[in-house]
C-alpha cells in the first residue's frame, strides 16, 4: 500500500514585483539580487491572507480530481504565516471550501512544511486514518518580511500549492520513502521571535522589530547546502538509486546558488533540476508544490517518473522524499 498525489495545483498572486522595485528605495541593485540569489521577480499578495491563496488552488485541485469538497476527510495546512495564531488555517480553509466532513490541523516547519506535510499525509492514508487529505503549503511571506531590510526583502514572495493525497492504485508508485530531520540548535539563525508566548505581540516587541524574520544568511546557506545534499544521498543509498534514476530533482527554492550546489553534489545535470526561484522567489511552504504543479501543467510528468524532493528551513528542519509519479488511485 502507498499514498500518492492524485491532483495538484497552485496559486500565485497577480502582482509581480521586479527587482527594480527594490532599487527605488533600498541600497541594492538588480545585478546583486540576480547574482547572489537568481531571483528576477516575485509575487506579492496585496490584499487578503494565506487562506485566500489556498482556496483558489484547492478549488482547482478538487476540479481536477472531480470530487466534491465533502469528500475530503482531512485538511493539512503547512505555513509559518497562518491567518491567525488560532484557529488553525486548516479550519478556515475547511469553512471556506465547505469541506464539511473534514478535520484538520496546521504544521509549522518553515520551508520544510510541505515535505513534512507530505510525510504526514502519507502516514495517515497508509494507516487508514484518512482517505483523501487536502495538503496545502502556503505562505504570505510579506506579512512577516521587513521590507526595509535589503537582506530579506528581495528574497521572499507569496504563494500557495495544494494537492490531494490518497491511496495509489499501484503500491509500487506514489510516496515511497523519506528522510526527515530537525536540529533546534540552528533555530537562532532563522526565526521570527515575536507573536508567540515567548514574546507576545506587544508594542515592545514591535519596537524591537522582532515581529519580522531574522535570518543569518551565511549560516543558513552553509547548512542548507550540506544537509539537503546529505538527505538526498541518504535516500538514494537506501533506495539503491543512481543519479540517472532521478527524473526530476525538486528542491526548495531559497537561493539559485544553493540549488546549483546541491545539484552538483548529487551529480545531476541542470536539465533535471527544477527551478522556479527566478520568477517567484522563496515562497517557503509553497515552493515545492508550486514546482510540481508547474511540471504537471507543462505535461512534463510521466507515470513512474522518480521525483526527489528536498528542503531545508528554519528550525533547522530538513529532509528529502521519493515520489514515483502516479495520479491514479484505488
Ligand atoms: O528558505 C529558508 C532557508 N533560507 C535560505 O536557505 C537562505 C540562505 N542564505 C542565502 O540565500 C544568502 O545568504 C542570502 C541571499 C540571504 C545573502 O547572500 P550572501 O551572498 O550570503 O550575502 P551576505 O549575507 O554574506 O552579505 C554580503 C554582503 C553584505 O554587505 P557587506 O557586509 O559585505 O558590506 C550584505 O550587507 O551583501 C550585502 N547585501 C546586499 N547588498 C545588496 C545583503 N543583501 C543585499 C542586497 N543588495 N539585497
Amino acid at each position: 500500500m502507498s499514498a500518492t498525489i492524485s491532483a495538484i495545483s497552485h496559486y500565485l498572486p497577480p502582482t509581480i514585483i521586479e527587482n527594480s522595485y527594490f532599487e527605488n528605495y533600498l541600497d541594492t541593485t538588480n545585478e546583486w539580487i540576480l547574482k547572489r540569489t537568481g531571483i528576477t521577480q516575485r509575487r506579492f499578495l496585496l490584499e487578503g491572507a494565506t487562506s485566500d491563496m489556498i482556496v483558489p488552488a484547492a478549488k482547482r485541485c478538487l476540479e481536477m480530481r472531480r470530487i466534491k469538497p465533502k469528500e475530503i476527510d482531512c485538511i493539512i495546512v503547512t505555513t509559518v504565516t497562518p491567518d491567525y495564531s488560532f484557529p488553525a488555517t486548516a479550519c478556515l480553509v475547511q469553512d471556506k471550501l465547505g469541506c464539511k466532513n473534514a478535520w484538520g490541523f496546521d504544521i509549522s516547519a518553515a520551508c520544510c512544511g510541505f515535505l513534512y506535510g507530505l510525510i504526514t499525509a502519507n502516514a495517515m492514508v497508509n494507516s487508514g486514518a484518512a482517505k483523501k487529505v487536502l495538503l496545502c503549503g502556503a505562505d504570505k511571506m510579506t506579512s512577516i518580511l521587513d521590507l526595509n531590510d535589503r537582506s530579506q526583502a528581495v528574497i521572499f514572495g507569496d504563494g500557495a500549492g495544494v494537492c490531494i493525497v490518497e491511496q495509489s492504485d499501484d503500491p509500487r508508485l506514489g510516496i515511497i520513502d523519506h528522510v526527515a530531520h530537525i536540529d533546534g540548535s540552528g533555530g537562532k539563525y532563522l526565526r521570527k521571535e515575536a507573536g508567540g508566548s515567548h514574546l507576545p505581540p506587544w508594542h515592545s516587541a514591535v519596537k524591537l522589530e522582532d515581529h519580522y524574520i531574522h535570518q543569518e544568511g551565511q549560516a543558513v546557506y552553509k547548512n542548507a547546502v550540506s544537509e539537503m545534499s546529505n538527505a538526498v544521498l541518504e535516500l538514494m543509498k537506501r533506495q539503491r538509486m543512481k543519479k540517472n534514476d532521478i527524473t526530476w530533482f525538486v528542491p526548495h527554492q531559497a537561493n539559485m546558488r544553493i540549488i546549483k550546489s546541491v545539484g552538483e553534489k548529487i551529480g545531476l545535470p541542470d536539465e533535471k533540476v527544477v527551478i522556479t526561484i527566478d520568477k517567484f522567489g522563496n515562497t517557503t511552504s509553497a515552493t515545492i508544490p508550486t514546482a510540481i504543479s508547474l511540471l504537471n501543467e507543462e505535461r512534463k510528468l510521466r507515470i513512474g517518473d522518480n521525483l526527489i524532493l528536498a528542503s531545508f528551513g528554519g528550525g533547522f528542519t530538513w529532509g528529502s522524499l521519493l515520489l514515483k509519479w502516479n495520479p491514479y488511485v484505488k
